[in-house]
């Protein structure tokens, strides 16, 4: 870890004309230097470069920043590195600050895992090249396939034998720790305590992070087990949403090319690469998550999506696309014909064939997104409707306005709907764009403070998201009911009150979001949410007489330890006052150290009882509610204020809540507008009564406005405030 004054040095001491001069031919402009854009191509020079604000900038395709933002973009490297080579650079002396124990056994163990990964995937392509088994099974399926030799060296494919525990005998001899294998999930443990194999006769794609390291493996079964894939479990060297299968192979042409192809599986990366198509990367068959994009985003802005003949995994990923686009990227999809995956298509086709056919059948994302849903909706109106809405909601992620005018023009030619009509609906669902991004940063610098435990390692590893949000579609709420129930599957059960052993004084997040949804009479209207709500809420009375006991465990544990630190107080030598002081040190990390251990146990808890839960739905969306946190080690928060920790959570939470009950207003009231406009014009009562509604329920808007405090509700007000 660098320390923080040699990286503020570091900061202040790169000039930023003189770092981008490396790389680009700079030229005086006023008070501004001007050059060719060095992340994409072009004739006349739109990179500027600001001497006084030292920062560096791209009219045309929006990259820059500071220098460290220059080097992480220009070479693909991370934060640290970049920081590195920066100092490297004006030879300055990197303090890599000493760590303390708890970190540098973090390190040693984060490091013994890359270690064992390394060993592992040699170990592998071993087994493939020098075994009868590895050539007889894995080299003949690999050939059977028309993997070349090339791409199974570029890719370092092995195979694991199919012996009950020979890989971790050898790995075991070799002076590698049960411990690191099994949390890399190389080594399972039997019921009966013996130790085996995980991967077993499978092929091994090893998954590579974009420096090239092995962070994980996939095994592709050969001989009819159940599960085709077996995929190593989250660790500390492994976050499965912030990986892509084949980034390592790929950065190089994406920068080249400027572009990057996404595919589902590994066996599709490669035949890509054996065509010639090298800047292709996997999500390997789960929904695209924040952080892959960000690795993307790191070399290039241009995507394009290819699907399958089939277009069952084309809806999954719709709101995959949406959440490109606010990333600001250029998104195109090409499908495939009938049948066809990259894999297969890349073996019937030239390379040359093959690329042509990609350049010639993209299209742009959003066309073709509109055409794909039309195509289904079949002109039933209800059906076309919902196809709009579905527009509506992807155009709202767009942040540059001017790209949104374009598609808006664009999009009410194909879609048949007024321009302005369009461009209203937009604005509105911008606003949730807007709090939804809001929150995810919120939740993210929450779960960069407070991280999670990682959720249990499972046998099948493909726990997508797919059955939850392929509901969207449905009703803009469900969106927010299940960021509610997340939230509350992950914190619902903090308890934000003292109690004094009692289970009537607990009360829980959950507690709380029960009340106010009982006040405001609204009930989770998804049925499957509500089902999960529900068995949440069941689960309260035994968790709260859990925690008294627990509790009174740890009282134990807390007398013990008091004893022991007045002991050691009293062989110190110390006048009255210096003991009172000690003894008052001693209290206050007694009282944060239980307070600690008690968040522990009421954030374990839920994690403990759904993650493994036998009803699919419940353990996926629970899995899934904590699989995308940020597991920064675990030092970050030790010096954390535990109650400031806590008031972020509530935070967090009531947001969600108060989200969901603003969505909830603005569905009510576009119904009753509806009501209103469809009315015959004779009929006054009625009118007057729908008048009376809309007025309370606008009142009702405004009120929870000042409630939320920083919300805007006027969609128009938000929208002109992002926009200048
Ligand atoms: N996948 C997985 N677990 C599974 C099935 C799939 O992790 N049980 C992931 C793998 O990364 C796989 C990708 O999803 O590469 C795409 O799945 P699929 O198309 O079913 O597999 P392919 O790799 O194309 O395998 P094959 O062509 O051999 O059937
Ligand atoms: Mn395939």
């Amino acid at each position: 870890m660098i320390d923080p004054a040699t990286v503020q040095k570091i900061k202040d001491t790169a000039d930023i004309v003189d770092v981008v001069s490396d790389y680009v031919h700079l030229v005086r402009r006023g008070a501004n230097y001007m050059g060719l854009c060095p992340f994409h191509n072009e004739r006349t020079p739109s990179f500027s470069v600001n001497k006084s604000r030292n920062f560096c900038y791209c009219f045309s395709c929006h990259k820059g920043g500071s220098p460290v933002n220059f080097i992480m973009e220009k070479e693909g490297i991370s934060y640290h590195d970049a920081l590195l080579q920066l100092a490297a650079k004006y030879g300055i002396e990197v303090e890599e600050r000493e760590l303390s124990d708890e970190e540098r056994e973090a390190q040693s163990r984060r490091e013994g895992m890359f270690v064992a990964n390394e060993w592992a995937k040699n170990y592998f392509i071993e087994n493939l090249y020098d075994t009868g088994e590895g050539r007889e099974i894995g080299i003949s399926y690999l050939y059977g396939r028309k993997v070349t030799p090339e791409a199974i060296k570029a890719f370092q494919l092995g195979y694991s034998l199919d012996k009950g525990a020979d890989f971790t005998q050898a790995a075991l001899k070799k002076g590698f720790s049960l411990d690191v294998l099994k949390a890399i999930g190389l080594t399972g443990t039997s019921k009966e305590g013996h130790d085996y194999d995980r991967f077993r006769g499978r092929v091994m794609f090893p998954v590579l992070n974009s420096a090239g390291k092995t962070v994980a493996f996939g095994g592709r079964d050969l001989k009819g087990s159940p599960a085709k894939y077996i995929n190593s479990p989250e660790s500390q060297i492994y976050n499965k949403s912030k990986e892509l299968y084949g980034i390592f192979q790929a950065k190089g042409e994406m920068v080249r090319q400027d572009k990057c192809y996404l595919v589902e599986g590994y066996l599709d990366v490669i035949g890509m690469w054996q065509s010639g198509i090298k800047n292709t990367v996997a999500s390997s068959g789960t929904a695209l998550t924040d952080g892959q994009i960000a690795l993307i985003h790191r070399f290039t802005q241009n995507v394009t999506l290819i699907y399958d003949g089939d277009s069952a995994g084309m809806k999954a990923s719709i709101r995959g696309i949406d959440m490109l686009l606010s990333h600001n990227l250029n998104v195109k999809a090409v499908k495939l014909p009938d049948g066809e995956d990259p894999d297969s298509i890349s073996s019937k086709l030239t390379p040359e064939e093959l690329k042509d056919f990609l350049l010639k059948n993209e299209t742009d994302v959003i066309r073709f997104k509109i055409n794909v849903l039309l195509a289904d909706a079949n002109n039933d109106p209800q059906k076309k409707w919902l196809v709009v809405r579905s527009i509506v909601e992807s155009l709202a992620h767009i942040s540059d306005k001017i790209k949104r005018d374009i598609y808006i023009q664009e999009c009410s030619n194909l879609l048949e709907i007024k321009e302005s009509v369009l461009s209203r609906e937009i604005a509105k669902a911008r606003v949730n764009v807007i709090e939804q991004e809001k929150l995810k940063r919120r939740t993210q610098e929450i779960e960069r403070d407070f991280p999670l435990p990682s959720p249990y390692p499972v046998e099948e590893e493909r726990i997508v998201v797919e059955k939850t949000t392929a509901f969207y579609q449905d009703s803009p709420l469900y969106f927010l009911e299940e960021k509610l129930l997340k939230d509350c599957l992950k914190y619902g059960f903090f308890i934000i009150s003292d109690f004094n052993d009692n289970a009537e004084e607990i009360k829980t997040i959950l507690d709380f979001i029960n009340e106010e949804l009982s006040i405001d009479g609204i009930t989770i209207s998804h049925p499957e949410y509500l089902r999960i709500f529900n068995e949440l809420s069941n689960l309260l009375p035994l968790f709260k007489k859990d925690v008294i006991e627990f509790r009174k465990n740890l009282e134990k544990i807390i007398n013990q330890k008091r004893n022991e630190g007045f002991e050691e107080i009293a062989t110190k030598s110390l006048s009255i006052n210096e003991i009172k002081k000690e003894e008052d040190n001693l209290e206050s990390r007694l009282d944060n150290f239980a307070r600690a251990q008690t968040d522990e146990f009421c954030k374990n808890y839920i994690i403990d009882k759904f993650g493994s839960h036998e009803d699919d739905l419940i353990r996926k969306i629970t899995n899934d509610s904590v699989v995308e946190k940020h597991r920064l080690s675990s030092f970050f928060t030790k010096n954390k204020d535990p109650e400031d920790s806590r008031r972020k959570v509530i935070d967090l939470v009531l947001s969600s809540l108060n989200i969901l009950k603003n969505g909830i207003i603005d569905e009510e009231l576009k119904k009753l507008m509806n009501e209103l406009k469809n009315l015959d014009s004779g009929n006054t009562d009625k009118e007057k009564e729908l008048h009376q509604r809309i007025g309370m329920i606008l009142q009702l808007r405004s009120r929870m406005a000042k409630d939320i405090g920083d919300r805007i509700i006027d969609p128009n007000s938000v929208v002109t405030k992002r926009n200048n």
